[in-house]
């Protein structure tokens, strides 16, 4: 099966998940490594607990963003990962330092790109009035949260929702939404081609809706 590195910054819902979905025997993959920038992330206890190499990686100690990311990027592949998942990575990785990546990272952002790239997602689509809401996930780019689209999944805003209930009603989505479409890529039949995604062997001309 394909080794996958999982980058995450907080409480790493979206990587138990993905240990859950291995475990279960819906997504075959190897966890070659699991990194943050923050040592007290959550996610880096799961993974620990997980018997999963974990590896706590502090920006401070680096003149600039791309000095961490090239350092960051180089101990991914010294994992001998092949695929890289963002799952509640809140940095924006260097041009410079992703390139050698691009086709193989895919992120989990919680809105319907391309609306509400950056933060505060739910808050927006709330105060927008729109009528649904969701979760994405994309290749990702030197753009942030720019790249191509893989797969959406959508909820109808309730009244009742405030920031933080539409994002405890989108979580099981999101939970959903990344391991089917890590699956696809470990699988071979999602492909990053000529720019952009390709699912069967034909360009993606929309986001799947899983
Ligand atoms: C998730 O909601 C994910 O979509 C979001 O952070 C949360 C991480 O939760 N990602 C972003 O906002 C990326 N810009 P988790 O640590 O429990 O997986």
């Amino acid at each position: 099966p394909p080794r996958i590195a999982v980058l995450a910054s907080g409480r790493g819902s979206n990587l138990a998940a993905l240990i859950a979905a291995r475990d279960a025997g819906t997504l075959p993959v190897e966890f070659a490594l699991v990194a943050s920038d923050k040592a007290d992330a959550g996610a880096l206890r799961l993974a620990e607990a997980a018997g999963i190499p974990t590896l706590a990686l502090s920006p401070k100690a680096y003149p600039d963003r791309r000095a961490y990311d090239l350092d960051l990027l180089d101990r991914v592949a010294a994992s001998g990962a092949e695929l890289l998942v963002l799952a509640g990575f809140m940095r924006v990785i260097d041009a410079e330092a992703l390139r050698p990546w691009v086709g193989r990272v895919i992120n989990i952002h919680p809105s319907l790109l391309p609306k509400y790239r950056g933060l505060h997602t739910h808050r927006r689509a709330l105060e927008a009035g729109d009528a649904e809401h969701g979760v994405s996930v994309h290749f990702v780019t030197a753009e942030l949260d720019g790249g191509p689209v893989i797969a959406q999944a959508r909820l109808t805003i309730e009244a009742g929702d405030d920031e933080q209930r539409l994002a405890e009603r989108l979580l099981p989505l999101e939970h959903r939404l990344l391991p089917a479409v890590l699956g696809l890529l470990a699988s071979g039949r999602l492909q990053w081609r000529d720019d952009g995604a390709h699912y069967a062997g034909q360009p993606l001309s929309a986001p799947l809706l899983l």
